[in-house]
């Protein structure tokens, strides 16, 4: 069965327009908190105990890199940060949180991305991994979710929700990046920037489509023998409005993208804090 993505999506959309309005909701009760340590983003999602969104804030950074932490100093400031400003809107501590990780990330990987929420001076009390996280924000038990962030896309295969086989491809946004920025011959940073403006879309898309086509390819590679009845893009180099004609189109198989999908895991993450 598929979600329903329309409530899906209000869901989604009302935790997007508080990131984008900078603004928090009334609330009651305990707070669950999520924070996404990107290779883009860093993204820090606070719910209420109904689940219902209360505050985000988002901050485009590279101190981590596909799930490692490669710049320790730089992740708890920017962490500490986001705390901090939405601790101001919300005129309450944030005092715990859940984060997670890319599957198959083990051992002292795993810690360091504890650790910089810990030093942020939030209590982590569970970590999961990402498309467990992307999965319950959709209310996904079967299917495959495919996150494409910034260094990789990572596919995950999810029955009577568990997952049962995930693969990682390091192709991601950055790639599309680097095709735009070769095509034009302009620096990565500007080539970044526009790729993002949706005003842009109908120039960018063209030149990026074979590295989306890849993707599609490769997905449909790993997934290989499995059965799966729908794919669930998640992350956001899957922001582009062609991405799940294309995905559909390589693979054969239904594909639905949900709204703001950049913020999908860091929603899913805090479902799991409490
Ligand atoms: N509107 C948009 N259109 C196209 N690409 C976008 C858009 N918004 C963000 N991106 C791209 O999405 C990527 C970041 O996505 P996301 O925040 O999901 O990655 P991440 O979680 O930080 O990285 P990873 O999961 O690889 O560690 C970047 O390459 C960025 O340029
Ligand atoms: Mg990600």
């Amino acid at each position: 069965m598929s979600i329903d993505s329309k409530t899906v999506n209000q869901y989604i959309n009302r935790f997007a327009s508080l990131i984008e309005e900078k603004r928090v909701r009334e609330y009651s009760g305990d707070l669950k908190i999520g924070v996404d340590l990107g290779t883009a983003n860093i993204v820090l999602a606070v719910l209420d105990e109904e689940n219902e969104p209360v505050a985000g804030s988002l901050y485009p950074a590279s101190v981590v890199k596909d799930g490692l932490v490669v710049d320790y100093i730089g992740a708890v400031e920017i962490v500490r940060e986001l705390k901090k400003q939405t601790e101001e809107l919300l005129g309450s501590p944030l005092t715990h949180a859940a984060t997670a990780v890319p599957p198959g990330t083990f051992g002292k990987n795993k810690q360091a991305m504890a650790n910089v929420v810990e030093a942020a001076d939030m209590e982590v009390r569970h970590m999961i991994d990402e498309p467990t996280a992307a999965a319950a924000a959709l209310g996904v038990a079967d299917g495959a979710i495919v996150d494409i962030g910034g260094g990789t896309t990572g596919i995950s295969i999810l029955k009577e929700g568990e997952v049962i086989h995930t693969a990682d491809e390091p192709t991601g946004g950055t790639h599309m990046t680097l095709t735009y920025a070769g095509h034009h011959r302009i620096p990565f940073a500007e080539a970044d920037k526009r790729k993002r403006d949706p005003k842009r879309q109908d120039e960018v898309f063209p030149i990026i489509q074979p590295v989306m086509e890849k993707m599609a390819a490769i997905t449909k590679r790993l997934i290989g023998d499995y059965h799966v009845d729908q794919l669930y893009l998640v992350g956001g180099a899957s922001c582009f409005d062609g991405a799940e004609r294309i995905f559909e189109k390589e693979t054969g198989i239904e594909t639905i993208k949900p709204a703001h999908p950049l913020l999908i895991t860091p929603l899913g993450i805090a479902l799991h804090d409490g």
